[in-house]
């Protein structure tokens, strides 16, 4: 038993799309989420600048005593996971197989899309992930770079003319490749989640980024013996980069819950 809380960090909001699958899935957790809403986005980042940014996120999230953290962030998780965790003693898991692993399970004609942003689409971490776990998997990626920005500005309901267009233009040639799943590969997509099955249609299973991770970091927290005791209530702490108060309210929009007054403003750059 452990009640020390889990970090879960991104670039904005997305990460919240896994703060509330495990605020259902692991109620009695305390979690402190961290949303670097000052250089957000990520996406269009090098390498080198995604892996300055993570260190900084992550070393401000392990000014707590965490149990655990989870990248949720695809950006993060494809660029940067691989030194994040040789660097860390602690448990740290990302998104990208927890979800190729659901894709996986849900295609039933193994061709699957992917739909992510320009970093992780040019890291080629889902692909590969992939076709490792079904080596005669086709994989059609397609990056998206405009849907993070217009999530941020709250753009993200049907009806919207904007994004409507840019998911028809984005999503449009993955359904001529005739594709039955499609990888949600950034967390901030499944706030697009009704947009997006909209233009796909019943024919394509969406798989999200965000809560396949949360159900990893619950497996891993059991086969540790790092779960808090199940008869307690956990609570979170909101972490920014910038303004708090617009966080605040797109979070409580989206974690259905109100969140005012919640978060606090950090200074990044102190870290
Ligand atoms: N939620 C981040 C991701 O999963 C968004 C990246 C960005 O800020 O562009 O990739």
């Amino acid at each position: 038993m452990d009640t020390r809380p889990i970090g879960v960090f991104d670039s904005g909001l997305g990460g919240l799309t896994a703060v509330r699958v495990l605020r259902r899935i692991l109620p009695e957790e305390d979690l402190v989420y961290f949303g670097d809403t000052a250089r957000v986005p990520y996406g269009g980042r090098s390498r080198e600048t995604l892996l300055k940014y993570a260190r900084q996120d992550l070393r401000f999230l392990r000014s707590f005593d965490l149990k655990a953290v989870l990248i949720a962030c695809g950006t993060v998780s494809t660029t940067s996971l691989d030194v994040l965790q040789e660097e860390n003693e602690l448990p740290i898991v990302g998104v990208v197989e927890p979800t190729c692993r659901r894709c996986l399970a849900v295609t039933k004609n193994r061709r699957v899309g992917m739909i992510a942003t320009l970093a992780s689409v040019r890291s080629g971490a889902y692909e590969a992930a992939l076709r490792r776990l079904d080596p005669g998997v086709e994989v059609f990626c397609q990056p998206c770079p405009l849907f993070v920005p217009l999530v941020e500005n709250g753009r993200f309901r049907p009806g919207d003319a904007v994004i409507e267009t840019v998911a028809r233009e984005y999503l449009t040639p993955l359904l001529e490749r005739g594709i039955d799943a499609l990888i949600l590969g950034c967390t901030h997509y499944p706030l697009l989640e009704e947009v997006i099955s909209s233009v796909c249609g019943s024919g394509v299973a969406l798989v999200s980024a965000g809560e396949e991770s949360a159900f990893e970091l619950k497996r891993l927290l059991t086969a540790q013996g790092l779960r808090a005791p199940a008869d307690r209530r956990g609570g979170a702490e909101f972490c920014v980069s910038d303004r708090a108060e617009d966080f605040e309210d797109v979070a409580s929009l989206f974690l259905q819950e109100d969140v005012h007054h919640m978060a606090r403003r950090i200074d990044i750059d102190q870290y």
